[in-house]
């Protein structure tokens, strides 16, 4: 493996297992500003509230970011969870919640959290499945990334940048930074304005989040400068009201997660919305019979199709393994040895 994660290892993490306490582990202040779709320029209706963006704000401790830090950085999940990023510009760690990192898991879907998270973005969230709880994005050195593209036969390589530019697999996400960005140059997220221009927004500081619709915006993380180590956690969340459009896809996912695992959690909440919405249209149907009205025709209709629509996306979603490409590393205990030691 040619690309050196930035990694700074605390010399005394915290003794585990700790629970996670809302009241000893939030840290929440709310964001300093929020900016609504129509503010950068989207059309009002985009997406499946009108909250775009917002500043970083406080949200967990930094006993809780630490605690977190010890869950994640282990050879045991470094050896069962680290995948390769397609551009090569950083690591994921992914699928570790809850199995490896408890704490973790259960600060990041206790009800307060989604509460909080919910509140600023302007609808009832919950998250997404388990396999998008808590992923961990390492950024690389600088050089590593160039000498894997090249070595790639790739030579285009791009720094500067954590991530492409793109659109989330999912609604929404909150990111919450897992290293100190105390004087650290560069690592924002650059949002495309309606207008077509890119304003680049601050990052969230050690223990602070930032939430995006991200499924409708077209943004990009961009790299620290000097080799700094940049280590965000990023979780999706959907809309708790099975009957709200959720709108996904998996592309780029497949090639970082467990992919039986994931097409069973994913399998699994489209039927729940599924079994949510079938539950809430018969309790109308038949109420609306019982009453001695007469049956809405194009209502039942417009939600056969809109089911039909659900269950195609999420058949063409899922994929058979012969097309599939995994960024799995495999020794990645190894790696993460090597960074301890050097
Ligand atoms: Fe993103």
């Amino acid at each position: 493996m040619l690309v050196k994660p930035i990694l700074k290892p605390d010399p005394s993490p915290p003794a585990l297992p700790v629970g996670f306490d809302p009241e000893k582990h939030l840290a929440y202040q709310p964001p300093p500003k929020v900016l609504k779709m129509a503010d950068i320029g989207y059309p009002k209706d985009t997406g499946i509230s009108p909250f775009a963006t917002c500043e970083a704000f406080p949200l967990f401790t930094q006993e809780a970011i630490r605690i977190m830090r010890a869950e994640v950085f282990t050879e045991e999940v470094w050896d069962n969870c680290l995948y390769l990023a397609a551009n090569a510009s950083g690591c994921h760690i992914r699928g570790h919640c809850p199995k490896y990192a408890k704490f973790m898991h259960d600060a990041l879907t206790h009800p307060r959290t989604l509460k909080i998270i919910s509140e600023i973005a302007g609808i009832d969230l919950v998250p997404v499945m388990d396999s998008e709880v808590g992923s961990i994005l390492v950024a690389s050195s600088p050089e590593s990334v160039v000498q894997h593209r090249l070595a790639n036969g790739k030579g285009d390589s791009a720094p500067g940048q954590v991530t492409n530019w793109h659109y989330d697999h999912y609604s929404f996400v909150c990111v919450v930074m897992l290293s100190d960005t105390t004087g650290m140059v560069g690592g924002e997220t650059a949002i495309q304005l309606g207008n077509g221009s890119v304003q680049r927004v601050r990052g969230p500081d050690v223990g602070s989040a930032t939430v995006l619709q991200g499924r409708f915006i077209n943004h990009q993380a961009l790299a620290a400068q000097g080799g700094r180590e940049r280590i965000s956690m990023v979780t999706s969340y959907r809309p708790r009201d099975p009957m709200v459009n959720d709108d996904v896809s998996l592309k780029y996912i497949t090639r970082i997660t467990d992919i039986p695992e994931l097409y069973y959690q994913f399998g699994d909440y489209r039927l729940e919305i599924l079994e949510g919405r079938i539950r809430q249209m018969r309790k109308a149907f038949r109420g609306r019979h019982d009453a001695g009205k007469s049956l809405d025709i194009s209502a039942l209709k417009g939600f056969l199709e809109q089911q039909i629509k659900h269950l195609e996306v999420t058949n063409e979603e899922i994929l058979t393994l012969d097309k599939l490409k995994t960024g799995k590393q495999y020794g990645g205990g190894e790696i993460f040895r090597s960074i301890i030691k050097s």
